[in-house]
């Protein structure tokens, strides 16, 4: 499922993001993990929710 549309991101790939390195709650540096940031912003709620589960 796409989490992000701006950056064409699916939630596996955030999930992922989060978990690697340092795991991380910031959906804003679990993007930046994937070499990619926010543009319009609508997606980050729910970002924020998957990368606190994860
Ligand atoms: S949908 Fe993620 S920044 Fe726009």
């Amino acid at each position: 499922m796409i989490v992000c549309v701006c950056n064409a991101l699916g939630e596996r790939q955030v999930r992922a993001a989060a978990r690697s390195g340092t795991p991380t709650a910031c959906p804003i540096a679990a993007y930046a993990r994937l070499g990619c940031k926010p543009r319009c912003g609508q997606c980050l709620s729910h970002a924020r929710e998957i990368v606190r589960a994860a």
